[in-house]
């Protein structure tokens, strides 16, 4: 019993009487339940009506599977290369800035993991770790992600950084020229380091081992940036009135090439137009996303913007989805799509939240097996055999009553 405490696994008795989680929702409520309100709304939080938040979900519920019955699989094949990477889930990692909020090890722990599970990590410039130390903590592929900030000697140096301490790839960020309004963290007054105010002094007080674990640790910086953010600062204005860039251009990201050998990921991707542009600008990688909901509200779900892009692009370059991804059968969706991969990133910062390195773990185990299930039960030998003959329009949601 004790053993289990010890281990993390359980931070109060009511705890021990809880399962397992199954899911990576049964990850999430484990993440709700330690984390204080302001800080867990932080990471599930998007803009202003969370629109979009929600529309990246229900998107994967206007699909329908079409399995093929008897068709001998009995092991599915889920491993595949991107940008010539093998991977051993078509399940990758998308940056989050401040993962030392959700446990200590913050983005060494996800690192780690993704190395664990033969996968791929984009480490964020937000991140509390030092890129160069998050790199040495672990043997696998690391991507960088890069946002087109106003300061071009901070990218041309970030830049540098990153080929110096042998990233692989880099992931540029262009749907943040400002940070969207975020309501649920104006409301708590979110701060970093997050610190209890008299508005939110009860969340803190409702989850007293995250708050002693942020007294007893070093305070949580944006470590790749030189300067870090003044103590307390709000996070939103932080990134608006220092970095971000709301003139950023297609020069700027044609800049950003000049200054890189290897491949680059364009991320925020939403329509045909800009996959047009990102390809002439010589990206070979792009991520359709929309921040997981958390700036321009109603902008289309990921999944229901994925076919115009993949048309435009005639697999000139390879083309990935983030947003709402939270089970294995959303991933088999958007690669029946044409997605070469799917990334997550609220699931793993829950993982994170729950039990460390171990628990980005048992997100990716998570979903890994129920790719493997879905796969198998639909009647798929391998992640090359996904196309969009697997898929129907429902006529309703499913899982909605008409
Ligand atoms: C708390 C949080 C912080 C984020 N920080 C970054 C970031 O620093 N850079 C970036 O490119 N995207 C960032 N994103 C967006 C994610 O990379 C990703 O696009 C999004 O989380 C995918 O949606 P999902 O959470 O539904 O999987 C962040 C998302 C969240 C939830």
């Amino acid at each position: 019993m004790v053993r289990y405490f010890r281990r993390g696994r359980a931070s109060s008795w009511s705890e021990l009487l809880r399962s397992d989680p199954f899911s990576v929702e049964d990850v999430r409520r484990s993440a709700r339940r330690r984390l204080p309100r302001p800080v867990f709304d932080f990471v599930e939080g998007g803009a202003d009506d969370e629109v979009t938040l929600g529309a990246n979900r229900a998107a994967f519920r206007q699909l329908a599977l079409r399995p093929r019955r008897l068709a001998g699989i009995a092991h599915p094949d889920l491993s595949t290369t991107v940008l010539g990477m093998p991977v051993r889930t078509p399940v990758l990692l998308s940056p989050i800035g401040l993962a030392r909020l959700m446990s200590r090890d913050g983005e060494l722990a996800v690192a780690r993991a993704a190395t664990h599970h033969g996968t791929i990590y984009a480490v964020p410039t937000m991140s509390t770790v030092r890129m160069e130390t998050v790199r040495a903590g672990c043997s696998g592929p690391l991507w960088f992600q890069l946002t087109p900030w106003r300061d071009n000697e901070l990218i041309a140096r970030l830049v540098r950084r990153a080929a110096t301490a042998g990233y692989t790839a880099l992931v540029v960020t262009v749907d943040v020229p400002v940070v969207g309004k975020r309501e649920r963290d104006l409301r708590h007054g979110f701060r970093v380091p997050p610190r209890p105010s008299l508005r939110t002094a009860h969340h803190f007080a409702l989850r007293p081992a995250w708050s002693r674990r942020s007294r007893t640790e070093p305070p949580l910086a944006y470590e790749n940036l030189a300067d870090g953010p003044p103590l307390l600062a709000d996070h939103a204005r932080y990134i608006n009135d220092r970095l971000a860039n709301p003139g950023a251009s297609w020069e700027d990201l044609k800049r950003i090439r000049t200054m890189w050998d290897g491949p680059i990921v364009l991320k925020g991707v939403m329509t045909a137009e800009d996959a047009e542009r990102a390809l002439e600008c010589g990206m070979q990688g792009i991520l359709v996303s929309n921040h997981g909901g958390r700036q321009l509200d109603t902008e289309l779900a990921t999944l229901d913007a994925l076919p115009a892009v993949l048309e435009a692009v005639r697999n000139r370059a390879e083309v990935y989805l983030d947003g709402g991804v939270r089970r294995g059968s959303d991933v088999v969706k958007a690669l029946a799509l044409g997605a070469r991969a799917c990334f997550v990133g609220r699931p793993y910062m829950y993982g994170l939240a729950h039990n460390g390195q171990d628990g980005v773990s048992l997100v990716l185990d998570l979903l890994r097996a129920e790719i493997e299930t879905t796969m198998t039960l639909a009647g798929r030998a391998g992640v090359a055999d996904l196309d969009a003959s697997l898929l129907t329009a429902a006529a309703v949601a499913i899982g909605d009553r008409p």
